[in-house]
């Protein structure tokens, strides 16, 4: 079976979606995490789109030893210059230059003729190779190129060293019977290309991503890119977890495989939706709640008599464990430590010295703790450390004939600072005293929502904000047994990262 290599994207194409952006703390824990789920490459960034996205790359570049590094660039010597410095320290780096082959993007965007795009690609392919050994070239909009252009393109790229050719759809505009045969063609027709890797990188505007993806390796690509949950560029990208998992489910008809732990599947996705402070749609393949959820009463007869009648795949194979534990106020270290392990989380000492005070505040509050709530335990452990700003405590007065007000009390380098606001109602009247006490610049309150972690009324309610201020966005989520406390935590840690 051939392996296919997992090209993963997340933190580029994922994080440029609106509303996905990450902080450089979450970053490293999403990198670390999907380097452990073993994907093969991981694009960690556009180096020169900020001063922030340089550090991210050249912070997960120091740390992931075991998946290649990719900093994007586009086809200037700038770029590659700046990717090139945020990638230097990685076990094994790469530069990712891209440059556009369409007609329209030639024309409108690049206002560039045919030879200049070509002479381009020569020049800045070698210009990169002159720096690592280990260069990927993406034309991009590919799928709406002429093929014959497309053709000399990736000769170019293949004879100035591009040791990665990808092809990426990026509109989301190819079907999978075109992609195959794009792929076939330019295996055909672009000498050396069978000695380097051949991509893809499909986007899902019409719900192909997948779909395309898996044509293009029975065509013979030989890597992938897709981002986890599917996040990306408008409708996002080809999901690795749906195309890992009709890999593997599907070993009849693709015989192919890829070094994924599948396992990792469910608590990498969760800790992706926890950044970014949405849900996966309860219908969404793999990840969604629904997707192993058997409701239908002739499904559930069906499920009973044998899983196989309606499910071609075993949660646990995804990394959904069914076997639900109960820990409570009487459980001890050990058993804790267990359970996160079953459900797939290692922490080291100091983060498990700060879980189990957590857990054991949390189990003063709530009779019974399940998986689902050790898991927003763990997941917050991001938000919760390290930031400059910390409740301290507060007051809320509310009622439907008041004036609602609130007392808020925070820290900020070992100084309590204390102010009071009113508001049309207790959240609004509680996140106008951490303006007030912040300082708060110009911004706006984008979205806030609250949901419960599990059942029952002493349930933890997990509130996410977000803000924007400039083009910027940032998300927030705190977590607790009161509503109102999780929503100005959540509210404290996006302003947080805003300031
Ligand atoms: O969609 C696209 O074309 C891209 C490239 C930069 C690889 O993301
Ligand atoms: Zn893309």
């Amino acid at each position: 079976m051939r392996t296919i290599k997992i090209f993963d994207t997340t933190l580029r194409d994922g994080e440029q979606a609106p509303g996905c952006s990450m902080d450089l703390k979450e970053k490293l824990e999403l990198a670390l995490a999907l380097e452990k789920m073993g994907v093969d490459i991981l694009e960690a960034g556009f180096a020169i789109a900020s001063p922030g996205d340089f550090e991210s790359v050249s912070e997960v570049a120091k740390v992931v030893k075991n998946a290649t590094v990719a900093s994007l660039a586009r086809a200037t010597m700038k770029d590659i210059d700046v990717a090139y410095d945020a990638v230097k320290h990685a076990a094994s780096p790469r530069i990712h230059t891209f440059l556009a082959t369409s007609p329209t993007h030639m024309e409108y965007k690049l206002r560039m003729t045919e030879q200049q795009v070509l002479d381009t690609i020569a020049q800045m392919v070698a210009y990169a190779k002159g720096k690592l050994s280990d260069v990927e070239f993406s034309c991009e909009d590919a799928t709406r190129s002429d093929k014959d252009f497309l053709v000399k393109a990736v000769t170019a790229a293949v004879k100035a060293g591009a040791t990665t050719i990808n092809i990426p759809d990026t509109v989301g505009y190819t079907t999978p019977g075109e992609m195959a045969e794009l792929i076939k063609y330019l295996l055909q027709h672009v000498d050396g290309l069978d000695a380097v890797d051949l991509s893809v990188h499909c986007h899902n505007d019409l719900g192909l991503g997948a779909a395309n993806t898996l044509a293009a390796i029975a065509a013979g690509a030989t890597q992938i890119e897709t981002t986890l949950c599917g996040l990306g560029e408008r409708a996002g990208n080809a999901s690795m977890e749906e195309v890992v998992m009709a890999l593997h489910t599907r070993r009849d008809v693709l015989p192919y495989k890829t070094n994924i732990d599948t396992t990792r599947i469910h608590p990498v996705s969760r800790l992706v939706y926890s950044i970014i402070g949405m849900q996966a749609p309860l219908n969404k393949p793999i990840v969604g709640a629904n997707a192993f959820a058997h409701e239908a009463g002739i499904h559930q007869h069906g499920v009973l008599a044998n899983r196989q009648t309606y499910e071609i795949m075993t949660p646990e194979s995804v990394g959904l464990n069914t076997n639900k534990m109960i820990l409570g106020k009487h459980s001890g270290r050990h058993a804790v430590e267990d359970r996160l392990k079953d459900l797939g989380y290692t922490l080291n000492k100091e983060e498990m010295d700060d879980l189990f005070a957590r857990f054991k505040s949390l189990s003063d509050r709530k009779k019974t703790i399940n998986d689902s709530d050790l898991e927003a335990l763990v997941l917050h452990r991001i938000t919760s450390n390290g930031a400059p700003w910390k409740l301290d405590r507060f007051t809320v007065n509310s009622g439907n004939y008041v004036a609602c007000n609130a007392v808020v009390r925070m820290s900020h380098e070992g100084e309590l600072y204390e102010e009071v606001a009113l508001g049309d109602g207790p959240i609004d009247a509680a996140f106008n005293a951490v303006d007030k006490i912040m300082k708060a610049p110009e911004h706006r309150l984008e979205d806030y929502s609250i949901q419960t972690i599990s059942e029952g009324k002493d349930a933890q309610g997990e509130a996410m904000v977000k803000l924007s201020a400039g083009n910027r966005s940032y998300t927030g989520r705190g977590l607790s047994t009161d509503v109102v406390e999780a929503s100005i935590l959540a509210y404290i840690n996006g302003m947080n990262k805003l300031l």
